[in-house]
């Protein structure tokens, strides 16, 4: 039985919320093609992978099935609410509770050939990200790749593609995934290389990956299981008002998704390389 964790995370971490996930890591999967970059090497087969902030562990067991037994990964989450049964992770597969922010344990410095970090969007902010940076670089082995996935909040529009009406319902939902509260800022995915280098990794490649017109209908649940999941949160935090009328609006997006309105939006895929030196 998981203990409830005290944090800032925006989402809860029911069954609902990791399907959530796990729909927008099948969508992501078939938006960049790869669970691991293709320009960092996997065939060693005694890899080992470390995923930090590891959520339902899709990608983490996705990967334990693509690589040979004698590879390790190991997946980090500050909570295990979301970790699946114990039953059905395979051997090369280890998930841990660990809070990212802090220093991990000291035999497992220095050990991972690959660091993977996916939708960190709303745990970070400008002051946290250069700190974490450093800690996962920790991990690494000389040599070792640190991958990072994530939207560009900042691309986010709205398209109609070729017909033409106005979206005042999903124009307001942009604007509020742009920036949610006053004082939150959710721009670091555009300049995540420039972070990276920053802290002495070296650049081995920034990609985009706009969405493409045949996942925007399932681009579109995506916004609207993101957008119920905040409303039950606000719920149980006794925030009735607020959530009505953020149903109301949400039902004013799904009519208008239905119309042909969709999101658009970049993801960004980093990796940097820790020096041999
Ligand atoms: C949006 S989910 C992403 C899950 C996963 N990376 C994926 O791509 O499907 C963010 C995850 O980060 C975890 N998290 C939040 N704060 C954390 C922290 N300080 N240390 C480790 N994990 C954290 C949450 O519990 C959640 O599972």
């Amino acid at each position: 039985m998981s203990q409830p964790v005290k944090d800032n995370y925006i989402f809860s971490r029911s069954e609902a919320d990791a399907i959530r996930l796990n729909y927008i890591h099948w969508l992501s999967i078939r938006l960049c093609g790869f669970l691991v970059h293709p320009s960092i090497p996997k065939e060693s087969p005694n890899l080992r992978v470390a995923d930090v902030g590891a959520g339902s562990g899709i990608w983490a067991m996705e990967l334990a099935h693509e690589l040979p037994r004698t590879a390790r990964i190991d997946a980090f989450d500050n909570s295990d609410s979301q970790f699946p049964a114990t039953a059905w992770v395979p051997p090369n597969l280890h998930f841990w509770t660990h809070d990212c922010f802090k220093p991990f344990a000291e035999d497992l410095l220095g050990k991972f050939d690959v660091v993977n970090v996916r939708f960190f969007v709303t745990i970070i902010t400008p002051q946290t990200l250069p700190p974490l940076i450093q800690n996962l670089t920790t991990l690494l082995k000389p040599g070792g790749y640190l991958q990072w996935y994530e939207p560009d909040m900042g691309t986010t529009t709205v398209t109609t593609g070729s017909l033409s009406f106005n979206t005042p319902a999903v124009d307001k939902l942009v604007s509020i995934m742009k920036k949610p509260i006053p004082n939150a800022d959710h721009s670091f995915a555009a300049t995540l290389d420039q972070s990276f280098v920053h802290q002495g990794l070296e650049l081995v490649t920034f990609d985009r990956y706009p969405m493409r017109d045949t996942l925007r209908p399932f681009f579109c649940h995506t916004q609207i299981m993101t957008y119920e999941a905040l409303c039950e949160k606000l719920e149980q935090q006794g925030m009735l008002e607020p959530v009505k009328a953020a149903r109301e609006h949400l039902q004013e997006v799904k009519d208008e998704f239905q119309k042909g309105a969709a999101v658009a939006q970049e993801f960004v895929c980093c990796i940097g390389r820790k020096g041999t030196a």
